[in-house]
């Protein structure tokens, strides 16, 4: 095992006078998982403003797939800063937004005739994909998931599931929004086992139409393929094939949030692929802009045309440095074949945490697609009850070692690795190293989770 060298000044004193600058200036709400100021970021690295180095497990939460400021991003954004910096694309138009749109068409799941709608944030996105979906249906009903993450504007918000830290206190939110039981293996809502289960848990929408909500009052279902925020859940191969046939039986959309999951993070462009389904709409973000703001609403052309002229758009949305940096983002995925790297850099980490998880009870479950790979924290196998302290000491002896992680799930009990799929495997090994080491410290502190197993 690598030498785990403790960055003693972190975090360093100039971090430490940021940090009490910005208690002063900005709400507490705003919450941050490192006391670290950034300085610098390439590729899989970044500095702090103290000049202590990092290894990025986090990546700007998922946003940097190809890398912190690849160079043919910067490039096409230096190039684009040299034209123009903002028009308004709903008062004189621009290429890049259409060349854009051009190719998420093609290179979204399905053949039929798309089109695309660029936005801000991945919540913009997901507000204007139901916006969408009642347009096309003339139905307001919304079916999201447990441990579901959309947003934090309020019509996301109330298809989020998580009530603390993010809804509490907020109500009351936008109507019209049911929520279900996801294909959360680990912790089945009806205790079954997959596969003799037959995905109870989806064909339970038919139930739902009878008990809950009428099939024809329901717009869509929005589902993450993967689930991002609430834990890197991966359902089994054929639920979503289940899922999306019972949706279209009732007319109703399936829409497919692939903010965390898409460009290259799952081993494929978006996971969608992985179960076979071509989502009438798909919402993305987060690494379209490479680290700019960027999100889209991809979809069946004839559903996204529902809303009259003047019914979407935004002053800022689809800017021009931000398409100009997506179209470079695509390129580079293709030509760096980042893809296959995705499940390369997926494949070590999961070899190691399973490594881990023979040796360690706190390993309640490893999981994950291509590079969207996850450990969830439990202080006992049998009771599978959610080591969330434990998940928080590891994540701050990692950027104390030298490696920003950050947590996931809806008991804060998951350790998921959001890597650029640029880091190197010398990067990958050396970043497993600090969160072997953090987890032997954290099991070892508290005595009885770092047993053997026997
Ligand atoms: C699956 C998913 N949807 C939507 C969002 C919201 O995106 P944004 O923070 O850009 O509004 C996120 C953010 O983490 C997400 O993971």
């Amino acid at each position: 095992m690598a030498t785990i060298q403790l960055i003693t000044s972190v975090p360093g004193p100039k971090s430490k006078e940021l940090g009490a600058r910005r208690e002063a200036a900005i709400p507490r709400g705003l919450a941050h998982s490192t006391p670290i100021y950034v300085a610098k970021a390439e590729d899989a690295w970044l500095e702090d403003v103290d000049g202590n180095r990092y290894i990025d497990f986090a990546g700007g939460i998922g946003c940097v797939n190809v890398g912190h400021r690849r160079a043919p991003v910067v490039a096409a954004v230096r190039k684009q800063l040299d034209r123009y910096l903002h028009t308004c694309v709903q008062v004189t138009p621009y290429e890049d937004y259409v060349a854009l749109a051009e190719r998420m068409n093609r290179v979204t799941p399905g053949k039929f005739p798309k089109k695309t709608l660029f936005m801000n944030s991945g919540a913009e996105a997901v507000e204007n994909a139901v916006k969408i979906a009642r347009a096309h249906t003339g139905r307001a009903g919304i079916i999201a998931f447990e441990d579901a993450f959309h947003g934090r504007t309020l019509m996301t918000l109330a298809l989020t599931s998580k009530t603390h830290p993010y809804k509490a206190g907020f109500a009351p939110f936008p109507g019209d929004i049911y929520r279900v039981p996801y294909a959360y293996c680990y912790r089945c809502s009806y205790s079954l086992k997959y596969p003799s289960c037959d995905l109870y848990c989806a064909r339970h929408l038919e139930d739902t139409f009878k008990r809950v909500v009428a099939s024809e009052d329901v717009a869509a279902v929005i589902a993450e393929p993967v689930l991002g925020e609430g834990g890197f859940v991966v359902p089994p191969p054929d639920y979503y094939r289940v899922l999306v046939d019972l949706c279209h039986k009732h007319g109703i959309l399936f829409i497919a949030d692939e903010v965390q999951s898409g460009f290259g993070r799952t081993g494929k462009l978006f996971a969608s692929e992985h179960y076979g389904i071509e989502p009438d709409l798909m919402v993305t973000a987060k690494s379209l802009g490479g680290g700019l703001p960027l999100a889209a609403v991809t979809g069946r052309a004839e559903i996204m045309d529902a809303p009259g002229p003047g019914g979407l758009g935004g002053t800022f949305a689809g800017n021009p440095l931000s398409c100009a940096a997506a179209l470079a983002v695509l390129d580079l995925l293709e030509k760096e074949n980042l893809l296959a790297r995705a499940n390369q850099l997926g494949d070590r980490f999961q070899k190691r945490a399973r490594e881990w998880q023979n040796r360690w009870p706190l390993i309640g479950d490893v999981r994950g697609l291509g590079g969207m790979q996850a450990i969830e924290l439990v202080k006992s196998r049998d009771r599978r009850e959610p080591a969330k302290e434990e998940t928080k000491e590891v994540t701050e002896y990692c950027y104390q070692h030298g490696l920003i992680t950050i947590s996931a799930g809806s008991y804060g009990n998951v350790l998921r690795a959001l890597v650029p799929l640029v880091m190197t495997d010398d990067q990958m090994d050396e970043g497993l190293a600090v969160l072997e080491a953090a987890l032997t410290h954290v099991g070892e502190k508290k005595g009885v989770f770092a047993a053997q197993l026997t």
